[in-house]
């Protein structure tokens, strides 16, 4: 009976099983309202470990950060390719880039470190200060004055900024400086049509991921295809100034898959989701922070100016070039410890393994599980980011927390007397920690700097609050906001 109504008895040996009421979705709905609250409560109740079925998945979430290691350092019994690829296939249309399925030689692994960190990130950082600057200051989107105040919601401009500076660092501009009018337009059309379109696809990625076919999704169906149709060779090869990471996909998409056009192009879809979709929200809630706490922006802007003033950079929004070096970036503790404390308040990417065969899963307290193939196996960093054992105030906004008295990075966290390994997880963990962790925090950074340097910024309503995180993102990375929040800006005077 049991296994004819799908639900699964706990054997020996095993963790705590909660199978829901709900017949297949079991707890996905108690999960999907508040997925903190539901496993505080599990945790409160089950210790440790537990198990839960979600939409059919039996999945055991752990949740000892010290015990995190024994699933992150990637042990023979657990697959992570599984898991994403199949994801992508699913949410991108694309074919499996799985190996094991045949159709890519490609190491997708190897192509991301390659081209998104260490040698390619100096041209990245210029690429992309240089597209910020444009945006901001030299194009007709912000327009910004030094006699009145522009209005504008604080994720409205970060996405405009954010999306067409990245997007061009990424895939290129289909035309140099010197182009006339006319070709101009159609660029700057182009970059729009494509925000247009990433934000109408990005709605419905939750439910893509949940399982939900595409073409339950007219207009974003249409949205994600014309994004793809954009990125077939024959355009990208019209575009100067292509990023590392693309060229090189493009090439190895040619030569070690075989891949038809249409599921080229899909890949390149899917590069550009990840590079933007939690890039976004994490550069809101950035900015959010910054200006809704005066002692943020004082010390902001203070390791801004000092930055500036000692490379003999002068700000000048008529020929707006500031340049910064990677080393100067790295050289930013408190924009860095701003943008730390930012993702944690909004950070909720889940850490998905699966098991490739039964297995004996050891925890730090010396207990083990029996786990069974097939099985995923989950963290969901949340439960350390508002833990109070380990963040005093984990609610609380505080720009200073991860700088240690000296002022520098604070690396040293712990809970109940023992040092943390793992504290701070925006970007996942382990074989699967996001490749493109280092530039994204620069172009945040970039991003930031140049704000303070060339404008002053305020809430509207200065009593403004917090606005709560969209849930419906849960497990999928950076939360947005339910709702958008007015800020008004204008050119600095001492500009
Ligand atoms: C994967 C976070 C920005 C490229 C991921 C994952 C997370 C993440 C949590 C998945 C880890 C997992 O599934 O276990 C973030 C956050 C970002 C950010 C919080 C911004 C604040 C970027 C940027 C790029 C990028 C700017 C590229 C330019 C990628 C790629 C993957 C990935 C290619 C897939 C890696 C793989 O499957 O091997 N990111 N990411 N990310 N990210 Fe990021």
């Amino acid at each position: 009976l049991w296994l004819a109504v799908g639900i699964r008895r706990r054997q020996p040996g095993e963790p705590v099983v909660e199978n829901g009421f709900i017949p297949y979705l079991g707890c996905a709905l108690q999960f999907g309202a508040n997925p903190l609250q539901f496993l505080r409560s599990r945790q409160k109740k089950y210790g440790h470990i537990f198990t839960c079925k979600i939409a059919g998945q039996y999945i055991h979430f752990l949740c000892d950060p010290f015990s995190y290691h024994s699933v992150i350092r990637q042990g023979r019994h657990l697959d992570w390719r599984k898991f994403h690829f199949a994801t992508s296939v699913k949410v991108f249309g694309h074919d499996s880039f799985d190996p094991r399925h045949g159709h890519t030689t490609e190491n997708l692994h190897q192509t991301f470190l390659k081209t998104l960190q260490g040698e390619a990130l100096p041209s990245l950082i210029e690429s992309m200060m240089g597209h910020l600057q444009d945006v901001m200051l030299k194009s007709d989107k912000l327009s910004p004055s030094k006699d009145h105040w522009d209005v504008d919601g604080i994720f409205a401009f970060c996405y405009k900024v954010m999306f067409e500076s990245g997007y061009l660092t990424l895939f290129g501009k289909e035309l140099g400086e010197d182009k006339i009018q006319a070709q101009q337009e159609a660029q700057n059309a182009l970059v729009l049509n494509a925000l247009e379109n990433f934000k109408e696809f990005d709605k419905i990625f939750p439910a893509l991921v949940a399982g939900l076919p595409i073409h339950v999704f007219k207009s974003a169906h249409s949205a994600r295809e014309k994004l793809a149709k954009t990125m077939h060779a024959e355009n990208l090869s019209k575009r100067e100034n292509v990023s590392d990471l693309i060229s090189m996909r493009m090439i190895l998409n040619d030569s070690l898959s075989t891949f038809n056009d249409v599921s080229k192009s899909r890949t390149h879809v899917a590069l550009l989701w990840a590079s933007q979709a939690n890039t976004l929200p994490a550069t809101f809630w950035s900015l959010f922070y910054l200006i809704r706490s005066p002692d943020a922006m004082k010390a902001g802007r203070k390791e801004v100016l000092k930055i500036l003033e000692d490379s003999g950079l002068t700000v000048d929004p008529s020929n707006p070039t500031l340049n910064l070096t990677r080393d100067q970036l790295d050289n930013m503790p408190v924009l860095d410890s701003i943008i730390k404390e930012a993702m944690r308040l909004s950070s909720a990417s889940m850490n998905v393994r699966v098991a490739k065969e039964d297995f004996l899963l050891h925890l730090d307290n010396q207990e083990a599980y029996r786990i069974r193939k097939d099985d995923v196996i989950a963290l969901y960093p949340p439960m350390l980011h508002f833990d109070p054992d380990i963040y005093e105030d984990p609610y609380e906004f505080k720009f200073d927390r991860f700088l240690d008295e000296k002022g520098q990075e604070k690396v040293n966290f712990s809970r109940n007397g023992r040092r943390l390994r793992y504290f701070n997880m925006p970007f996942g963990s382990g074989v699967t920690k996001c490749p493109g962790r280092f530039f994204a925090v620069y172009e945040i950074k970039q991003f930031l700097t140049l704000v303070l340097s060339y404008f002053d910024m305020e809430l509207l309503d200065p009593a403004t609050q917090v606005p709560p995180l969209d849930q419906s993102r849960a497990g999928l990375g950076i939360l947005q906001p339910t709702y958008d929040v007015d800020f008004r800006y204008k050119l600095r005077s001492t500009c």
